[in-house]
Order: structure tokens, then C-alpha cells, then sequence
């Protein structure tokens, strides 16, 4: 969702604010501004669109200023024109306020301060938040004091950074519901909304907690409660690197993480493997491991591509542990009372850590008392640190808002789950267990094999169908949820109309669509479905529609029924999603790159989803 960056220190403000709202652009990028302040004045400058444009803005501009806020939005209350572009200033124009959250009771405070004689220049929510703190901002009343009665008023959720023109050598930052990080260096401090923002000044992080307040000068800050007590910060080692968050040569993100896969899978699997005992170890979950062998149910919540990583999850949890797996969405799973009986324990998945609708899910699931278990890729994120227990999946930063890499390390942990339970409940033989986890062994090796060999095959087809304004992705078991993920890559970033589907359902409905307008996407691999896979795609040519069969290497019948076909190696059928979904990635990435489509940022998405 929106980013938000503070600075203050010997460098000079300006270009250390652009520099980390470029890094966070992927979380929202339809308005960006920032605030400095000089001689005394806060000096606000914003944009419409991204922040190259505003960038441009300042080109001329060399301000002697070494205390500023930033922010890079995604618009949820209020137009995304530059009048709504954040910072937002009280009547006074000394108070500026950058915003990632809702203010859900944003109206009734309008009004009451409307009728205080505050008067609003924008539609935003986060208006309020400095007109409330200038409210509480009278004489003798210490800033720090004004800030933390105007947050107490304030429902929903917020990441902030604030500056008062009062005083030029402090910055402060509040958080509830949305992530705020200080970064400590020398003689500077930063406050940040994401890592990838400051990772290039300092490392060394403090992650604020829920309803917590801090003040930051350049040489220290102190961190208190919202009713002031005091809080011992606790100073963390990023381990992202700046080299993660560059392109590489790759001329997106997007393009760089699919060919990252082969390494990310490894790292997913790296040291987690026992080829021998045919099992695999996740450290994450030693400590509770006695309890997930017992279990009788797992719910598995998470949005998005995450949560089609769930149900791939379920396939591989419910056939190799036999342990009854549902798989919700988190944004539904909140709000319908879920059964979380004794014996049922909840895992969520998510790239970020920060979503807030599998944030809320988290919670529910906790209130309701039983234990949540995470797979996420960010560390350190808030989903990390609220779950009881966890696994990394270390795919490395993800920049580009399609999941890509995130995707596939999600399975590949899923699989070290299912296998390790799968053994310790004597369900999957030693036998079983070393084939599988030499098959994993040897994902990495599958997917450099279609990266490098289908890729301009891929190209192709993307060149035939890139004008269609629809498409059907169709696949069976396990592949089911990859035919999803297919479709949503597709939506995404090319704005194309598609649907994923299981292949035998499509002549249940959808078949209507099928004449030779309407590519369709076959999941077609050599497993126990095969032959039925064949039969729905002869529904579909009889129709008309376009076939392009995802194969498994050695397949030359297929071509008999395809119009084109995309080879994957062959693989353990349960471990197939890791391959299936890599043709699929680079056909919505080539797709969109056709249509001229902003691949990494596209339109009205973000990265990180803070919202619910
Ligand atoms: C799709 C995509 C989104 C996310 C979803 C969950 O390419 O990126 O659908 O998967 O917003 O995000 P995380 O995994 O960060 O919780």
C-alpha cells in the first residue's frame, strides 16, 4: 500500500526522501509528495502519477533542509490527483502528516472539527489527522502530547510520520495496523514503511509496535506508549541486501524475479532437506511440532496468490499427512464466526507479512484461542511476529507487485510441511519420502530448464494472442490452483479478461464462452488425468477455441490437439505446480510487455495490501 519515509540528518533532505520513495514506488504509485521544512516553514511539494514526476518537480530545487517527510500513495479515500497527494498540512501549514492506513472514523472527526473552524483543503482521511493533532496543539501543551491525544481519537489504522515546524530538529512516527520501522545510522535517523526504503543508509532497524509513538532526532529517539510510558526500543539486522532491491539488467522486476526462481526455490529448500530419513526439518516449527502431528484440522488463510499457494498447500498437506486441510480467504475468514475447534490450528501465508486482511485473520484465529502458524517472506514483518510460530520462505525481496518467486517458494515450504508431517505420522515411507525430497532437489535444475529453453517459444505465443481481450486457464488437481494463478498473473499486469478454471467444470458453464477468439490454456502434464485433460481440450477445439498445452517434456502427441504446446520436465505430480506456473508467469509478462502495460506498478494495485 501507500510508502512513507522520514529523514533526519546531515544529509541534505531532498534527494535521501526521493531515493527511498523510488525503492517503495511498488506499494503505491498513483500520487507521491514530501514536506521539508526551511528557516523555519514547512515547504510542501507534490505530484500527480509517480514519483519520476516528481522528481522532476524539484530538479531546480537545492534545499538546505535535513529534516523532511515522503509518501508514495495508493489512493483509498479521495481521487489520486495531486490536491489529495499526501503530505497533507493542518490550517496552519506548520504540521505535515504522511499517512499508510484508513482513518475509518475520518467523517465524524471532519465534521467536528469542521465545526471547530478547521477548515480542509482535500477528501483524504488523513486530513484529519493533522488538523486533530493542531486541535490539541495549544500553548504550553508539548507537541509530543497533542500527538498522542489526537491518535487515541483516531479509529482504524495508521503508519505515520509528522513533522512540526515548531521544531525543526525532531521527527516523529506513530504506528497502529500499518508497518513503521526507525533505521538508526550516524548522526541520521529514518522512519520507514518498508526496509527497502533506507536499506541503503543503515541496517540496523527498530520495528515499532502497535500503538506506539516514536520522537527521532538526528543522534537518538525515544519511543513511548500512546499513554507515554517509556518502551526499550530493541535494535534488529536487516538482512536484505541493495543489490535485491536493483533490477539486475532485467528490464523489470517482474522479469528478473521469475529467472531468480531456480536460486529462490534452493534457498526455500537450503538446509531444510534430509535426503537420507527421506524428510525434511523446518526449525520454525520444532518447538511445536508434537502439536501440528496431532492436529485435526488446518485452515489455511491468505489472499491473492497466496492463497492459491494454500491450496495447493491443501492437496499436498491432505494427501501426504492426511490431516483434513480448509483453505479460506482471509478477508471471509474474519468475518463469518469460523469453527476453530480444539484440535484445529490456522496457518497463514503471505509474501509481505503485512496484509491486513491475513493480518485480521491472525487475530481472529488468536482470539478465538487457537495457535497461527506463518509461511511468510518478509522478516520481521508484522504477520511474522504475531503468529505463534513460522516459517521463512527466504525468496528475497519481491519487488514486482505480480507474485512471482513469492509463489513458488510458498509451495516448495508447503511441500517440506506436508513431507515432514507426512513422515513424522507415518503416512509417507522412507522410500516415498527420499523420492519426493530428490525430486525437490531437483526443481531448481526443471525450472532453469524452462526458463532457458521455453522462453522464446513462450514469446510466440504471447505475440499470437496479446490483442485477445479474454482467455481460460484450465487444469486438474493439483493443477487447479495453478490455472487460477494463471489467470490472475494475466489480469493483473495485461488487463486481460481470464478466468482459471478446473479443466473438467468448464462444460459445466463456461464452455459458452470457447470460439476462436478465446485462447485456452491446458494444463496437460503426463499424470493420472491425462487422458481426461485430452478429452476437454477435443471439447474445445471442437469449439474452435485456441488450445496451448502446458506438456510434459517427450509428449509429441500432444501437438496433435494443441495449437501450441510449452514443455515442462518431468517431475513428481505433486511437486508439478512448481513447473506448470513458470510458463504461465512469463506468458503474462510477455503479454502485458506487448500491450505496453506498466509491468511492475500496474494500474490500481499495490504491493503490499494494508487495507482491508
Ligand atoms: C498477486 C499478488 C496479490 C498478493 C496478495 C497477498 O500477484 O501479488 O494477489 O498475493 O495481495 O499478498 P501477501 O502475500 O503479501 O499477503
Amino acid at each position: 500500500m501507500c510508502g512513507i519515509i522520514g529523514y533526519i540528518g546531515k544529509r541534505k533532505v531532498v534527494p535521501v526522501l526521493i531515493d527511498g520513495l523510488k525503492r517503495m514506488e511498488y506499494r503505491g504509485y498513483d500520487s507521491a509528495g514530501l514536506a521539508y521544512i526551511r528557516d523555519g516553514e514547512i515547504v510542501a511539494v507534490k505530484s500527480m502519477g509517480k514519483i519520476a514526476r516528481l522528481e522532476q518537480q524539484l530538479q531546480d530545487v537545492d534545499a538546505e533542509s535535513h529534516i523532511g517527510v515522503a509518501h508514495t500513495r495508493w489512493a483509498t479515500h479521495g481521487e489520486p490527483n495531486e490536491k489529495n497527494a499526501h503530505p497533507h498540512l493542518d490550517c496552519t501549514g506548520r504540521i505535515a502528516v504522511v499517512h499508510n492506513g484508513i482513518v475509518e472514523n475520518y467523517r465524524a472527526l471532519r465534521k467536528y472539527l469542521q465545526k471547530q473552524g478547521h477548515r480542509f483543503t482535500t477528501e483524504t482521511d488523513t486530513e484529519v489527522i493533522a488538523h486533530l493533532i493542531e486541535e490539541y496543539y495549544k500553548k504550553d501543551i508539548p507537541f509530543i502530547d497533542a500527538l498522542t491525544s489526537a491518535l487515541l481519537q483516531i479509529e482504524g489504522t495508521y503508519g505515520l510520520a509528522i513533522l512540526n515546524a515548531d521544531e525543526p530538529n525532531k521527527l516523529y512516527a506513530a504506528r497502529h495496523g500499518s508497518p513503521v520501522i526507525i533505521g538508526k545510522g550516524e548522526k541520521e535517523n529514518f522512519v520507514a514503511s518498508d526496509a527497502a526504503a533506507i536499506i541503503r543508509y543503515t541496517n540496523r532497524v527498530i520495528y515499532l509496535n502497535e500503538g506506539e509513538v516514536a520522537e527521532v532526532t538526528d543522534d537518538g529517539f525515544e519511543i513511548f506508549t500512546l499513554r507515554k510510558d517509556r518502551v526499550k526500543p530493541e535494535v534488529q539486522k536487516l538482512t536484505m541486501t541493495l543489490q535485491e532491491l536493483e533490477k539486475g539488467g532485467y528490464p523489470h522486476f517482474m522479469l528478473k524475479e521469475i529467472f531468480e526462481q531456480p536460486a529462490t526455490v534452493r534457498n526455500s529448500f537450503r538446509g531444510r532437506l534430509n535426503l537420507e530419513m527421506g524428510t525434511a526439518r523446518l526449525n520454525g516449527l520444532k518447538s511445536h511440532l508434537d502439536v501440528i502431528e496431532k492436529l485435526k484440522r488446518i485452515v489455511i488463510t491468505a489472499c491473492g496468490t497466496s492463497w492459491h499457494a494454500a491450496l495447493i498447500g491443501e492437496y499436498l498437506i491432505e494427501e501426504l499427512a492426511r490431516i483434513p486441510v480448509e483453505v479460506e480467504y482471509a478477508s471471509e475468514f474474519r468475518y463469518r464466526s469460523p469453527v476453530l475447534d480444539d484440535g484445529t490450528a490456522v496457518f497463514v501465508i503471505s509474501q509481505s507479512g503485512e496484509t491486513a486482511d491475513t493480518l485480521a485473520a491472525l487475530r481472529e484465529a488468536h482470539n478465538q484461542g487457537v495457535s497461527v502458524f506463518g509461511i511468510v517472506n518478509v522478516v520481521g514483518s508484522t504477520i511474522a511476529r504475531e503468529t505463534d510460530a513460522g516459517v521463512y520462505i527466504h525468496a528475497g525481496p519481491e519487488i514486482g507487485v505480480a507474485s512471482t518467486k513469492a509463489f513458488t517458494s510458498q509451495i516448495t515450504v508447503l511441500a517440506l510441511t506436508a513431507l515432514m508431517l507426512g513422515r513424522r505420522r507415518g503416512i509417507v515411507s522412507t522410500e516415498r519420502g527420499y523420492e519426493l525430497a530428490s525430486h525437490l532437489a531437483k526443481i531448481p535444475e526443471k525450472i532453469k530448464w524452462i526458463l532457458d529453453s521455453q522462453t522464446a517459444n513462450i514469446k510466440k505465443i504471447a505475440e499470437k494472442y496479446h490483442k485477445k481481450n479474454n482467455a481460460l486457464f484450465l487444469g486438474r488437481g493439483i493443477n487447479f490452483p495453478v490455472a487460477l494463478e494463471g489467470a490472475l498473473k494475466l489480469k493483473e499486469i495485461s488487463y486481460i479478461h481470464a478466468e482459471g478454471y478446473p479443466a473438467a467444470e468448464m462444460k459445466h458453464g463456461p464452455i459458452a464462452l470457447i470460439d476462436e477468439n478465446m485462447p485456452v490454456f491446458f494444463i496437460a502434464i503426463d499424470d493420472l488425468m491425462y487422458k481426461k485433460v485430452v478429452s476437454n481440450i477435443e471439447e474445445v477445439r471442437s469449439r474452435k477455441g485456441k488450445v496451448i498445452a502446458i506438456a510434459t517434456l517427450g509428449n509429441e502427441e500432444i501437438r496433435r490437439y494443441a495449437d501450441d504446446v510449452v514443455y515442462i520436465p518431468e517431475t513428481d505430480y505433486l511437486l508439478s505446480p512448481l513447473l506448470t506456473v513458470i510458463p504461465m508467469q512469463l506468458f503474462a509478462y510477455y503479454t502485458a510487455v506487448l500491450r505496453g502495460c506498466s509491468i511492475d506498478q500496474p494500474r490500481n494495485l499495490a504491493k503490499s495490501v494494508t487495507v482491508e
